[in-house]
């Protein structure tokens, strides 16, 4: 185990405080910082040993790529091969921001922190301390969800502790994060972008700066080949099995009375929009109201993570919207299910 110094934001104001972490970062130790997003470990993007130790501290899969955050717009320049039209067009509006776009790499960009790709993903964050973190440490931070691989994504102070309090170096407490989900991806190395994975910037939005559409990739169920390495691992998944409920609310209601009759000593649990929790007895996790899309998002992988404090056996989960951020939202929720999802 090891001593893992926790500071607030606060703190950050302090020269010994920004030292440590510039330091710490130099020395290729690992820190865990807020974004908008969710929380991220990081560590020196350009050093090959760091990146090994966010592989290893997470357990992920050393083929799953880490995006590469930057606090200044230019800087993109310094670790890419090539900028295109369509990628300009996107940072410059939404930058600093929830959006990671995949670019061609160059060498300085080590392939330990890209999974062996020749393509780097990059984001810059708009959150301050993210910012900040990044200027102090004098070097692109490698920064995925900062989460055990596998489990929900972290998107509170005790979520970071509890997964890597004694594992990693530095975490910075920033308090819940606003948005609840992670980055948008889009490829933008050929003609056409590619949306990987959805999040707070819609393809809808991208598709009204660019003018053109955008093709999407990121709710193909993985089969053999795919185009983002981390499609093909599980996500977000508690501990108890998660089905995804599609189907008028009464029919869920119904169906859930018809499963507990039948197994009366399994611990159900029941994530839902806030208007339908009154409609459940027991257990259940309200997770925002059906006409706050941003309520939702903010609440999703606390609710997930709720379901192992509670002990859940088995999740059932009321199907969302998926009109606008909601594509974002089911995404998660479709994975954190396995794709299992029951049709009423
Ligand atoms: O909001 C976020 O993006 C957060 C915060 C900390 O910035 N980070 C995050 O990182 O979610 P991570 O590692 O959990 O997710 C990165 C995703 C993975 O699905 C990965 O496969 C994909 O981006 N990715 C990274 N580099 C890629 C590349 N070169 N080509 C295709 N996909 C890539
Ligand atoms: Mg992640």
């Amino acid at each position: 185990m090891k001593n893992t110094i926790v500071l607030q934001a606060k703190d950050l104001l302090q020269r010994k405080h920004q030292l440590l972490v510039k330091q710490a970062i130099q020395d290729g130790q690992l820190v865990i910082f807020p974004t908008e997003t969710v929380y991220g470990i990081g560590a020196n993007a350009l050093d090959p040993q760091a990146a090994q130790r966010i592989y290893a501290a997470k357990g992920r899969p050393s083929d799953n790529p880490l995006i590469v955050h930057i606090a200044k717009l230019s800087d993109v320049n310094l670790y890419t091969a090539s900028i295109s039209e369509d990628a300009k067009q996107l940072m410059n509006a939404f930058w600093p921001g929830p959006l990671t776009l995949i670019l061609p790499k160059n060498d300085r960009v080590p392939l330990a922190t890209t999974g062996g790709l020749s393509t780097v993903a990059i984001r810059m964050p708009r959150h301050p301390i993210a910012l900040k973190v990044i200027e102090m440490a004098g070097v692109p931070l490698a920064a995925p969800s900062a989460n055990i691989s596998g489990k929900p994504t972290a998107t509170l102070f005790q979520h970071v502790m509890d997964d890597f309090n004694g594992i990693v170096d530095i975490i910075i407490d920033g308090g819940p994060s606003e948005i609840g989900l992670e980055s948008t991806v889009v490829d933008v190395t050929g003609d056409t972008p590619i949306l990987l994975r959805p999040g707070y910037v819609t393809r809808y939005m991208m598709e009204q700066v660019l003018q053109k559409p955008i093709s999407d990739l990121s709710n193909t169920k993985p089969t053999g080949a795919v185009k983002s390495p981390g499609m093909k691992y599980t996500h977000y998944k508690p501990k108890g099995d998660v089905w995804l409920i599609d189907g008028p609310i009464e029919k869920m209601v119904d169906y859930y009375h018809a499963w507990e009759r039948q197994h009366p000593h399994q611990f159900i649990a029941v994530i839902c929009e806030t208007e339908y929790q009154s409609y459940f007895p027991r257990r259940v996790r309200p997770l925002g109201s059906i006409s706050n899309q941003n309520e939702i998002a903010h609440n999703l992988f606390s609710a997930l993570r709720d379901m192992d404090a509670w002990g859940a056996e088995l999740v059932l989960i009321h199907h969302l919207s998926d009109e606008g951020l909601g594509q974002a939202i089911m995404n998660r929720l479709v994975k954190a299910a396995g794709y299992h999802i029951v049709k009423l």
